[in-house]
Parts: structure tokens; sequence; C-alpha cells
């Protein structure tokens, strides 16, 4: 495994794999890898004959309140982690290389960026956006990996594959959990005892709603759902919203595949998770 800092090189290996006739795969993370980022690059490696890792924290997607800092980066750890699970090249660029105080290029994704996580994080998918354009630029991908844990974000990418023509081609992948249902997150880590205790109702209260949802209208489900999510002493709810699981878009009642998406704060940790329902 050889691990890359500079956008040039990592440009330069790729290329010359993808000239070669070679598959090469991206997982892009911010680091702090846990078994959800694992479940990724399995993905990849099992597909490709190259997988590649970034590791980047990525300043453009945080907005000036936010955790930039404070996001943890175990480096040494996250580099075993990959050597582990059979990764060829992990890229952790600088930020100075990626976004040089010259650049001036952002991308958008209309309608997309705007609700949801999007209404409560200004610039957060034109953030997003724009770094995953850059590695897939960087990486020459012709898969790249993404989990629907951050479903709106998978969305995006999808959305801006396609309006764009890039190559890659997307490959959603699963939740992954721990036994007792919290979705794993690099966030976690910021939370107490006590509050990850709490943050497992959130997933209990979403799978509650998918089991409602096969006999119950919308409206019902949502009104139980957003009353026990309420009752979780101390957090506040950024959205919970069931919505189209194509497009994000408003439902109407008669819509049979949909997703329960929800923001809530446990403390000053923010937490989302979602459940895909269907009738
Ligand atoms: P990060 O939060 O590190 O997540 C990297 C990838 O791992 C994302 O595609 C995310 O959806 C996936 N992931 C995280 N937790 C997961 C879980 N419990 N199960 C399955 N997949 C999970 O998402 C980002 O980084 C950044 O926004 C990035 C795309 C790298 C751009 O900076």
């Amino acid at each position: 495994m050889k691990v890359i800092k500079n956008t040039l090189q990592m440009q330069k290996i790729a290329l010359k794999y993808i000239k070669d006739g070679d598959e090469v795969g991206l997982v892009p993370t911010m680091g702090a890898l846990h078994e959800g980022h694992i479940s990724l690059i399995a993905r990849s490696v099992k597909s490709n004959d190259i997988t590649i890792v970034s590791i980047f924290v990525n300043p453009m997607q945080f907005d000036p309140n936010e955790d930039y800092l404070k996001y943890p980066r175990p480096v040494r750890k996250d580099l075993e982690i990959c050597k582990k699970n059979y990764v060829d090249y992990v890229f952790m660029p600088s930020v100075n290389d990626m976004f040089p105080v010259e650049h001036k290029t952002f991308l958008e994704v209309k309608f997309l960026q705007d609700i949801l996580c999007g209404a409560f994080r200004a610039n957060h998918f034109k953030g997003v956006a724009t770094v995953v354009v850059k590695l897939f630029n960087i990486s020459c991908a012709d898969r790249a990996y993404f989990g629907m844990k951050d479903l709106q974000q998978l969305k995006i990418i999808e959305r801006m594959t396609k309006d764009l023509n890039f190559k890659t081609k997307i490959i959603p992948c699963q939740i992954v959990r721990e036994k007792n249902g919290l979705a794993l997150s690099s966030r976690n880590s910021y939370l107490s005892v006590e509050e990850r205790n709490l943050s497992v109702n959130i997933s209990k209260i979403l799978k509650e709603a998918a089991q409602d949802f096969k006999n119950k209208n919308l409206n019902a489900v949502m009104k139980n759902a957003v009353n026990k999510l309420k009752e979780i002493y101390g957090s506040k709810i950024d959205y919970a919203e069931i919505i189209n699981f194509n497009d994000l878009s408003p439902v109407d009642k008669h819509v049979k595949k949909v997703v329960f998406a929800v923001a809530v704060w446990i403390g000053k940790t923010r937490l989302i998770d979602n459940i895909v329902m269907t009738k």
C-alpha cells in the first residue's frame, strides 16, 4: 500500500492504471475510519483492480461554526485499517494542494443541496460536490463508493455524475449499524456514554416507522415518529421528513417507496439517519 500526498502524482498514477486497462475504485472519506467505511472499501477491493481511499477532512464542507478543527484525525490507525483491508493507495492531500488560495470553482446541485441537511448547513453540499468532482478527476475512478447513511449526499453525487457526464459509476452501499441499531459515524466518538444510550432511540424509531408504513397512512406514521423523537430527552430535531426515495422530492400518499430521514442533536453532536420504507 502506498500513501500519496500530492494531487498531480495521484492523478499520474491513476492514469497509468487506466491506460493499462485496469479498473480503479475510489472510496472518498474524511478518515476516522470505522466498519461503515470498511464495508465500502471491501466492495471496491472486490470489484476493481486498484482501490484508492482518499482521506481528506474537507474544510469547504464545514460551515464556520462547525467541527472542522475538532474533527477526529487518527491517521496512523486509519492507515493500518486501509492496509489490513487491501487498499492499494491512500490519497491524503493537504488543504493547500486541494484548495490553493487562488481556487475559484464551485459546484452546485440545485434543489437537492437546499433541502434536509442543506437547509441547516448552508454551504455543506457545495463543498461536498466540489471536492468529490476533484477526487473523481484526480483518481480517474471507474467506480466510486458512497454510503446510504448520507443519502442526500449520495443523491447529490448521483445527480451531478449524470448531469456532468462523468464516466464514474456510483455504487450505493448499505448503512452499517452497531448491534443496538446506531448507525456508525465518525462523529459518534463525540458522544458520552449517556448520549450514546439516547442516540440508540433514533434507529429504533425509524425502524418502527418503517413497520407502521406497511399499514398506516403517511401522516399517522410521521406524527407517531415525531412524537417519539421529541420525547428523547434534550434532543433537538433539525428535521424529520418522509420524502421520495428516488429524488428526495415531496411525497404524495400513493407513493410506495419512500425514505424517512432525520437529523437530531444529542447534546453538541448532530446525528443523521434514515430508513427506506416500502408498502
Ligand atoms: P465520511 O463521513 O468520512 O464518509 C465517507 C463515506 O462513508 C460516505 O460515503 C459515507 O456515506 C460512508 N459511511 C459513513 N458511515 C457509514 C455507515 N454507517 N454505513 C455505510 N456507509 C457509511 O461523507 C464524507 O466523508 C464526505 O462528505 C466525503 C464524501 C468524503 C467528501 O468530503
